[in-house]
């Protein structure tokens, strides 16, 4: 680990700079909450018109300090923060938390930037500005003036809103979710969400991470810390509208909202969303205390068929449908339940379950190959005492012996089921008091496991590609004051990185179109060719299934007439004839520059699909043709794609390739393509292959 960074968050030693004797101040909190939580390093409070602070030797400045300082805690106000920052850098401080708000959150932003700058050029690290500070369980530290270490767990919560962190902090202890590190990270002036990521995934005290999260200055580098981690994410995105959309010139642009880019990004990168703060813990409890599912098969064992439904329709909603299970489990759950109950799954044991009967179902369906999960539900009866059957449970638990497995347990009743479900959490099993949570928490570790086996798939290898003649098409684009280049230029694009167009060239004369039709061979499609005419058909510029030379000449004439038409002052470079490709399911490619994640490629079926359903997938390029063949699994109409209504499978396989193709090329040229679009792309039966039809680019601005 970073020795830097650990002198940051895990440090022997902190000055508190600005520390206060007036109790209403945070410079007198933080001390206090140092010596409340038994920090065992140096406490050296700052103040020069102190001499003792709480009992510690209070110093004039952090140089007149005689000991070795790793962080210091700093709460004067804004003006003073620079000084301050090279004090510490003189003394050799090797991290900064920086508490003081009134920096890049109102506007001042070259300040907090030169503060960093100053802090860089002495070799420290700096957290904030504009945080609680940061706490700790295992190392006995309370930097912060949150009230108190949240209830110990192995979660780590990094926190961007520091208010939220204060209120989730209390909250540990009434939803009994438990967290080592609790790390606020307000204006991310220097130490950002990735970095954390990547501390955290090497932190011995941190099962799972914690994130609530606004704004992200780079995603590509949270997505690559996220997925290098080894350990489940769980995350809380706040503050997303689809504010901006609308201004984009390509298709792809206009249906890309922050939103939509941003969950694909969180999805990609392997992260659990969570929707709401209740979610966020529920979800933390199930990841931070069990090991993830390695297989589908769920097995849910209760005493009531009502929230073994309610289960049962949580395992569909949440994707992993049960299954009946096989007749060794079924034989095995038999033994120990009443002849009116059901082995299938739910395992119903009836409400005459007592102890031993879950005691015995737990520890053999727990330790049975076939159970890869196993959620045990519990409702209040009259003949058993919850605290009994939470102790039968964890026993049977302890005795199956297995340590892969992940359990996760609800009771449903009143104050008794409530200790008993907090009496389990203390033992590490998540206890929830609703069914479809518990089934949702264990899912949430399926899901988990199979992000690990997706994050392990290799990238993709584009092969043969041609960008030196794909940024020399640009150039010439550009060299005409062009912002967008024409269809024929796209595909010329495209094919430089092994998409599949469909033949084109450009006719500046009757004749030349004549001749190109007769290379190409009928039927053929011609088009008009006008960076200013972005929407051909809008414009009457496109004649489709043109069979014969005359047809050739009456297109010519009549494209070029409306193009005129429509807009007179367009520059008309010619019209494109180009092969006419046959008619099959109508899919749409396309890409944009996000401005927090950079490239991202769009996929969608074509027509209706994408103008009136809007349904398309993102990922943030480049991309594996794995990852490339989930997207197509991921819309809606996905069915479509494996043949509806008597029609044959699409080539899936091949359209794979071409979005992986498609994701490498937008990556590669993102200095130079800001939005793109292949619309339509044509996607033929198994085996048959791709073909790109219509291409657009449009440049970034230089
Ligand atoms: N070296 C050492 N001590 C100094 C220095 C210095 N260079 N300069 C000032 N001090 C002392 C002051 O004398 C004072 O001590 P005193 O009480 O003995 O007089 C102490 O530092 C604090 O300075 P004050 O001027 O009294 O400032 P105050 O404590 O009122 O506010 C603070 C300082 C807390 C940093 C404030 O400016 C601020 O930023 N508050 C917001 C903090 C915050 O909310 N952070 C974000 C959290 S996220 C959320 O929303 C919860």
């Amino acid at each position: 680990m970073d020795p830097i960074l650990t002198g940051l968050l895990k440090p022997k030693s902190i000055a508190i700079i600005g520390a206060s004797t007036n109790p209403t101040k945070i410079g007198y909190k933080v001390v206090l909450n140092l010596i409340e939580s038994q920090y065992k390093g140096g406490i050296y409070p700052v103040n020069p018109s102190a001499t003792e602070i709480l009992g510690l030797k209070c110093y004039p400045t952090v140089n007149d300090i005689p000991y070795v300082v790793d962080a210091a805690v700093i709460t004067v106000p804004a003006k003073g923060v620079l000084e301050v920052t090279k004090q510490c850098g003189e003394k050799g401080v090797k991290g900064l938390i920086i508490i003081t708000s009134g920096f890049g959150e109102v506007g001042d932003v070259e300040l907090e930037r030169e503060i960093v700058r100053v802090a860089k050029s002495y070799g420290m690290r700096v957290l904030g500005p504009n945080i609680v500070g940061t706490l700790s369980n295992s190392d006995h530290m309370n930097a912060s003036f949150a009230p108190f270490l949240p209830l110990p767990g192995k979660a780590s919560l990094v926190s961007q809103s520091g208010a939220l962190l204060i209120a989730m902090d209390a909250a540990t202890y009434t939803r009994r979710v438990g967290f080592d590190k609790m790390i606020s990270i307000g204006n991310m002036s220097d130490v950002d969400f990735a970095e954390l990521i990547r501390y955290l995934s090497e932190d011995p005290d941190t099962s799972c991470i914690t994130l609530y999260v606004e704004g992200l200055h780079d995603g590509r580098e949270f997505i690559n810390a996220a997925r290098a981690c080894k350990k489940p994410i769980i995350m809380l995105k706040a503050g997303v509208s689809e504010h901006g959309a609308a201004a984009a010139a390509s298709h792809t642009g206009s249906l890309a909202g922050a939103a939509k880019v941003y969950s694909a990004a969180i999805e990609q990168a392997g992260i659990t969303q969570a929707t709401d703060l209740n979610d966020l813990f529920d979800s933390t409890l199930a990841l931070s205390l069990q090991p993830t599912m390695k297989g589908d098969n769920l097995l849910i064992l209760t005493n009531g068929g009502g929230v073994g439904v309610l289960a049962t329709d949580a395992a569909e909603k949440y994707g992993l449908p049960l299954k009946f299970a096989p007749p060794e489990v079924q034989e095995e759950m038999k033994k120990h339940m009443p002849d009116f109950g059901s082995a299938k799954n739910p395992v119903d044991m009836t409400g005459m379950a007592g102890n031993d009967w879950y005691y015995e179902t737990t520890k053999s369906a727990f330790a049975h190959p076939w159970v890869d999960g196993l959620v045990v539900l519990y409702c209040q009866t009259a003949i058993t005492n919850p605290a009994e059957i939470a102790e039968a449970i964890h026993r049977g638990i302890k005795d199956a012996g297995v340590t892969d497995k992940p359990v996760t347990i609800s009771f449903v009743g009143g104050e008794e089921c409530d200790n008993a479900m907090e009496w389990l959490v203390e033992r590490g099993l998540p206890a929830y008091n609703a069914p479809d949570l518990a089934v949702k928490s264990i899912i949430n570790l399926r899901k988990q496991q199979q992000i690990s086996e997706i994050n392990n798939n290799g990238s993709y290898n584009p092969g043969k590609i041609d960008s030196e003649k794909a940024r020399a098409i640009i150039a010439v684009a550009r060299k005409a004051g062009r912002d967008a280049l024409t269809e024929i230029e796209a595909k010329q694009v495209f094919k430089c990185y092994g998409l599949p167009v469909t033949a084109t060239d450009l006719a500046t004369s009757e004749e030349e179109a004549v001749e190109l039709a007769e290379k190409i061979g009928f039927p053929i499609v011609m088009k008009i060719v006008s960076a200013d005419i972005l929407h051909k058909s809008d414009a009457g510029g496109v004649k489709v299934n043109i069979k014969n030379t005359d047809q050739v000449r009456e297109a010519y004439r009549t494209i070029l007439e409306n193009a005129r038409n429509y807009k007179p002052d367009a520059l008309i470079e010619g019209v494109a004839v180009q092969e006419m490709a046959p008619w099959a399911t109508e899919v749409i490619i396309g890409s944009i520059n996000d401005k927090t994640f950079g490239p991202t490629v769009m996929f969608g079926l074509g027509g209706i699909f994408v103008e009136v359903l809007k349904d398309v997938v993102f990922r943030v390029a480049p991309i594996s043709v794995e990852e490339a063949m989930r997207m197509q699994n991921e819309i809606r109409s996905a069915a479509i794609l494996d043949g509806t209504r008597g029609e044959l499978p699409r080539d899936k396989a091949a359209l794979a390739k071409a979005l992986a193709a498609y994701a490498y090329m937008v990556d590669d040229l993102k200095d130079e393509v800001a939005e793109s679009d292949a619309n339509p792309v044509i996607l033929y039966e198994t085996g048959k292959g791709v073909k790109v039809v219509d291409a657009r680019i449009i440049l970034t601005k230089k």
